[in-house]
C-alpha cells in the first residue's frame, strides 16, 4: 500500500493533520514534515536512543514507529519539553557538568532522564545508568551525564548540588 494516509495527532500541544506514506517512520515525520529536528536519528533500528520522544506519556523510539501508528496520539519532542521549561534544570545541569560535547545524543538523553526523574525522585547512580542504558553517547563516557542527572534529582528534592 503506497498511497498517503491521513493522520491527526497532537504534537507539543498543537494539533497536526497530515498525509503520510504508510512506511514513513515517526522520527522522519517529526523531522521532515514538522521540522522538529531536535529528534535525532542515529542507528534507525532502536539501539541508540537518539530518536527518543514521548508518546502518550511514555518514552518511545520514534525510529521504530510508523507515523501512522501515532494517529490519535499525543507526542512530545525535546522542543516541547524545552519550550515549556519542563527540562530547564536538566539542561542547565548538563551544561554545568559538561554532560554534552557534540550534543547528538543530548535530546534523547534529556527525554530519558526526565522520564526517570518523573518516576523516581531519588535514583542512585546505578539506577540512572540502568535507565539510560538504551541511550548511547560517543563523546562523554557517561560519567558527566550521570552527574548531571543526579544533581538535578538532588536540586528537585530541595537539596544543594
Ligand atoms: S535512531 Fe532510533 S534508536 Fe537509534
Ligand atoms: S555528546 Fe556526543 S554523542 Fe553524546
Amino acid at each position: 500500500m503506497t498511497a498517503p494516509m491521513p493522520i491527526s495527532l497532537d504534537v507539543n500541544g498543537e494539533r497536526v493533520d497530515a498525509q503520510v506514506l504508510p512506511r514513513l517512520n515517526l522520527a522522519d515525520f517529526l523531522r521532515e514534515h514538522l521540522q522538529l529536528t531536535g529528534t535525532h536519528i542515529g542507528c534507525e533500528h532502536g539501539v541508540c536512543g537518539a530518536c527518543t520522544v514521548r508518546l502518550n506519556g511514555e518514552i518511545v523510539r520514534s525510529c521504530l514507529m510508523l507515523a501512522v501508528q501515532a494517529h490519535g496520539a499525543s507526542v512530545q519532542t525535546i522542543e516541547g519539553l524545552s519550550d515549556s521549561g519542563e527540562v530547564a534544570d536538566l539542561q542547565a545541569a548538563f551544561r554545568d557538568r559538561n554532560a554534552l560535547q557534540c550534543g547528538y545524543c543530548t535530546p534523547g538523553m534529556l527525554m530519558a532522564a526526565q522520564d526517570l526523574l518523573l518516576q523516581e525522585a531519588e535514583p542512585d547512580r546505578e539506577r540512572i545508568r540502568e535507565h539510560l542504558s538504551g541511550n548511547y553517547c560517543r563523546c562523554t563516557g557517561y560519567h558527566a551525564i550521570v552527574d548531571a542527572i543526579e544533581t538535578t534529582a538532588r536540586m528537585r528534592r530541595g537539596l544543594g548540588p
